[in-house]
């Protein structure tokens, strides 16, 4: 059976978790989510498919929600997702995802949450922001399980990430709106990193101005990325710790923008 992995990260976290499950699927395919938006139409032809993604803001990220209303699934026969965030309590994410999937006529046959490290959301308080190498310990043995359930073609939820239903959700708007909260702060140094890793394009260079455009998708690689720690989001990352996946480099996150 072939399998297609199609993936989403920001700061390395969700990309980590495909490349593991990539690692143990003989034959399977990583593909970047960003750089397939870019060739319509989307066919989908593995038989087994894997949508892999941060949890954003209670649900599923923006541009996660429009390659599924893009994709045309061909072949189909097991359909799963993973889901990695900080708290699988809250959330719609699953449930979403089915919506789409059922409006695209094929079924969706199993999902998963990976807890992650708390830095990556500015939202979380310092107290709360945990050691990191426990838990991508804990995320690695999770995706080995995950990976066995899904090379048997398992049916099932996690339960805990499992709100199914039409649950109605505190977003904001304004929160996932197209425009970005960030800036920059004293010290930058024109490295021009954050415009490298944007996997949207969104950032530029002009003259000594860090520029954000109109296309924010808030996966805030920039901010994680940024060479100095110079970039914040509102006022809510001042004096955090600034954290990207260890495995995961500058570049790959970049990558996603590559049309497969
Ligand atoms: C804009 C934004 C919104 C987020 N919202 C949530 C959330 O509602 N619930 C949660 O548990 N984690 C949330 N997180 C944390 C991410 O889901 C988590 O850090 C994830 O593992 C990041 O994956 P990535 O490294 O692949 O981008 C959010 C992160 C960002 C950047
Ligand atoms: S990555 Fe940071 S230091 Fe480099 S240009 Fe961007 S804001 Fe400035
Ligand atoms: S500007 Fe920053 S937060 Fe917005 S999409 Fe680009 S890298 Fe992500």
């Amino acid at each position: 059976m072939n399998t297609a992995l199609y993936y989403f990260s920001g700061t390395g976290n969700s990309l980590s978790v495909a490349r593991s499950i990539n690692n143990q699927l003989e034959g399977s395919e990583l593909l970047p989510i960003v750089g397939c938006l870019k060739q319509k139409p989307i066919k989908v032809n593995a038989q087994r498919v894997g949508i892999i993604f941060p949890l954003h803001f209670m649900t599923v990220p923006r541009i996660v929600r429009e390659f599924l209303k893009e994709a045309q699934f061909v072949n189909a026969e097991y359909i799963f997702a993973v889901v990695t965030g900080l708290n699988p309590k809250i959330g719609n994410a699953l449930s979403q995802i089915e919506k789409y999937l059922n409006k695209a006529g094929v079924k969706f046959n199993a999902g998963y949450f990976i807890p992650m490290v708390a830095a990556h959301f500015p939202y979380v308080k310092l107290s709360k922001i945990k050691e990191p190498q426990k838990l991508y310990q804990e995320a690695q043995d999770k995706v080995l399980k995950i990976s066995e359930s899904i090379l048997q073609l398992k049916n099932e939820f996690d339960k805990e990430a499992a709100v199914f239903g039409d649950l109605k959700l505190l977003v904001s708007k304004k929160q996932e709106h197209k425009e970005s909260f960030l800036s920059v702060g004293e010290g930058c140094i024109r490295c021009g990193y954050c415009m490298q890793v944007c996997p949207f394009q969104n950032i530029r260079l002009n003259g000594k101005q860090v520029e954000w455009l109109d296309n924010c998708h808030q996966c805030l690689a920039c901010l994680h990325f940024c060479s100095r720690s110079v970039i914040e989001y509102k006022k809510l990352s001042i004096g955090k710790p600034r954290k990207h996946h260890p495995s995961v480099s500058l570049n790959d996150i970049a990558l996603q923008r590559q049309i497969p």
